[in-house]
């Protein structure tokens, strides 16, 4: 799977058959695969992660507005930190999505008979163990776009705030989350995301998670079931997730510990429409 240093981006292995890759567009320039946001966000797109984005996020992640509602990243927030994330955790994440889903053209013999291509209703569909697309940019009327923020899945890592768990469970529910295999409606998951403040109220969060969830972590990862949190007074936050479906379980009190102040957690969850007579979480 190509990965450009020069340019710094994650490319295709089979630009010359876009289709291949839907819902994901190309841009025609570099090859660069991307989901596009609906009007009237016509100018967001979420693309993979790029090597120029760790000095932005730097910048984002020193923001108080934003680190105050985040517990992940590290406050301050280095260059460094962001070229680890870049390059240790959002690009190997998104390579292995995108070889998982060339793996599964392969076995459908893509590249091997390069005139003859299987129609899309040949195409054996795989579950993907991640999004391809994870950072939002707004592109300028001159074609150019900032990088803005990012939104991403990863397997639950709060699965003590399951319902009846506690914090002496957290560690073997989490193997036994990791342990499941590919595509199981089973697995937990879990949704974070950041937007520039510039950026804020726009409504871009809340289709940015509709498209994710829609048209990637549905079909091609089959997310079944999240479990997310916000602190209390992360309204925005909590006002997104409702909008796409997630549901209050719990204000959980004295849940984490954030730079030295104890803070509480709105517990959400989410279930797929089809799934929600399944187990409980
Ligand atoms: C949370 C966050 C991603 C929301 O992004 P956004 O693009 O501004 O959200 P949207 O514009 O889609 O807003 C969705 C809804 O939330 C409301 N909302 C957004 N920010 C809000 C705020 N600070 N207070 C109250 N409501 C807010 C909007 O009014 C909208 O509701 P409405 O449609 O009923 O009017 C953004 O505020 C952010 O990056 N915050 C810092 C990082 C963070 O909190 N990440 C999530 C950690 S759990």
């Amino acid at each position: 799977m190509p990965y450009s240093s020069s340019s710094g981006l994650i490319t295709v292995s089979y630009p010359s058959k876009p289709h291949l890759y839907a819902p994901l567009l190309f841009n025609t320039t570099t090859h660069e695969p991307y989901l596009p946001l609906p009007a009237p966000h016509a100018h967001i797109i979420i693309t993979p992660p790029r090597d120029a984005d760790a000095a932005v996020m730097a910048t984002h992640l020193n923001d108080i507005e934003i680190a105050q509602w985040l517990s992940g990243p590290p406050y301050p927030y280095t260059l460094t930190d962001g070229e680890n994330w870049v390059h240790r955790v959002a690009r190997p994440a998104v390579e292995k999505a995108l070889n998982e889903m060339e793996e599964g053209f392969r076995r459908n013999g893509v590249g091997e008979i390069e005139d003859e291509l299987p129609s899309d209703a040949e195409l054996v569909e795989r579950f993907i163990s991640g999004c391809v697309v994870d950072s939002v940019r707004e592109v300028r009327a001159d074609g150019t776009d900032v990088f803005i923020g990012n939104a991403g899945f990863r397997h639950c890592n709060t699965m003590e705030l399951c319902e009846g768990a506690t914090e002496d469970d957290k560690e073997r529910l989490e193997a036994e989350n990791d342990a499941r295999p590919l595509g199981d409606p089973g697995i937990l998951w879990t949704y974070g995301n950041y937007l520039a403040p510039t950026h804020h109220r726009q409504g871009i969060t809340t289709v940015v998670l509709r498209i994710l969830i829609n048209h990637w972590a549905v079909p091609k990862m089959n997310v079944r079931r999240m479990l997310c949190t916000a602190f209390k007074g992360n309204e925005g936050s909590i006002r997104v997730m409702q909008k796409n479906g997630f549901r209050f379980r719990e204000l959980r009190k004295n849940a984490t510990c954030l730079r030295g102040e104890w803070r509480d957690l709105n517990v959400m969850e989410w279930e797929h429409a089809e799934s929600r007579d399944g187990e409980g979480m």
